[in-house]
């Protein structure tokens, strides 16, 4: 298999890109700093500048590069492919350093368990170990789709192999309607990872605060199991925040159930945003946004608390918004994934 290296100007860093990774994915591999957020083309936070060589643009009109940063000839290196030997500008960062080296691992499907209507628990079974940090995502490769999808895991990592993912199936969602409608119990697919940095830090000893919009349940809930058993956190507190749009979204009371004696330290709070769906459906619960209700039953001091969230952008902007400018948390407690 061809590889090509790849220089960082000015900085003395180079690594080997293989045909079948994109630039980020081999620089995570040989466990440089590249920054990065989503792995997926939505943040912009991978951008690059070409210097010298040739490069193939994967997702040319991916969301996260503005008008600008074409003019300016920037490219996003989670979907750019070197096709030479490049010099490329980026500043690494230690904070994207990964914990565990991302792999790529053939998994095949076990079950889906229904949640609601439209999510579901998928769990896949590789023959390797699962190695992730709770909070952490995995890219899979959908046979028919263009372009892999992030999928954060909602179990804990393991030895025998098993990977869970909450999925949301979205309307014309091409990824997410294959794994709901296409797959077949025993049908293989290629994962990668672990990426993400919003992972759990379990030395930190803060009461953790996880708030999870639609999609963004399944790394919430893979900190919650961790917190439900991991002897090394058995003293940390819990608050569990999830909205969805109706009544039949909230599924993290069933979920929970099966905690068992930990309740006292698993606190799970929920918020319905649409209030003809509440009306209709007779919901008794809190209805407005989640971090709302984040800020009503927690206000008294946010700043004592560790911050992890997963969603829609416009969700994590007014977690971020609410926490941050209101009521001046450290960005250092917050930790966030966009799901783009
Ligand atoms: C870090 C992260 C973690 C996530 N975790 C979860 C999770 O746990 N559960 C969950 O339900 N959802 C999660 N998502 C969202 C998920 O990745 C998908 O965006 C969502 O399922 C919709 O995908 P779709 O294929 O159904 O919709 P589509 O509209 O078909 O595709 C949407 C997404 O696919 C990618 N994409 C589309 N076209 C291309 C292309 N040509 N090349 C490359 N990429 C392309 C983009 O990321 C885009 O946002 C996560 C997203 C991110 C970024
Ligand atoms: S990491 Fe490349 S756009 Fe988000």
């Amino acid at each position: 298999m061809p590889s090509f290296k790849i220089k960082i100007d000015a900085k003395g860093f180079e690594y080997q890109q293989n045909e079948e990774d994109t630039l980020l994915r081999s620089a995570l591999r040989a466990g440089l700093g590249f920054p990065y957020e989503c792995n997926s083309g939505g943040c912009g936070c991978c951008k690059f500048e070409l210097l010298d060589g040739e490069v193939e643009d994967l997702w040319p009109d991916a969301p996260g590069l503005s008008p600008r940063d074409i003019r300016k000839g920037r490219k996003l290196a989670c979907q750019c492919r070197a096709t030479s030997d490049c010099t490329i500008k980026v500043n690494f960062d230690q904070h994207s350093v990964p914990q565990s080296t991302p792999r790529r691992v053939t998994v095949s499907f076990v079950e889906s368990i229904k949640l609601t209507d439209d999510m579901a628990e998928f769990v896949f079974k590789s023959s390797l170990p699962a190695c992730f940090i709770p909070g952490q995502f995995a890219l899979l490769s959908l046979p028919r789709v263009k372009g892999d999808r992030a999928y954060s895991m909602s179990n804990l990592p393991n030895e025998d192999g098993t990977w869970c993912f909450i999925i949301k199936k979205m309307p014309d969602g091409r990824g997410s309607n294959f794994i709901f409608e296409c797959l077949k119990v025993g049908d293989t697919i290629e994962l990668d990872g672990p990426y993400g940095l919003a992972f759990l830090k379990a030395e930190i000893p803060r009461e953790i605060v996880c708030i999870g919009g639609g999609s963004g349940l399944s790394p919430m809930i893979s900190i919650a199991r961790a917190v439900a058993t991991d002897p090394r956190i058995n003293e940390h507190k819990l608050h569990l925040f999830y909205g969805g749009r109706g009544p039949k979204d909230i599924c993290t009371p069933a979920i929970l159930a099966e905690f068992g004696d930990v309740k006292h330290r698993l606190i799970s709070y929920n918020a319905v945003s649409d209030p003809d769906l509440a009306d209709k459906e007779g919901w008794d619960g809190a209805v407005g946004f989640i971090h709302e209700l984040v800020e009503k039953e927690l206000s008294e001091n946010l700043s004592a608390y560790e911050f992890y969230f997963c969603g829609p952008p416009p969700m994590t902007h007014a977690i971020q918004k609410m926490l941050m400018i209101k009521h001046k948390v450290p960005f250092n407690q917050l930790h966030f994934d966009r799901f783009f």
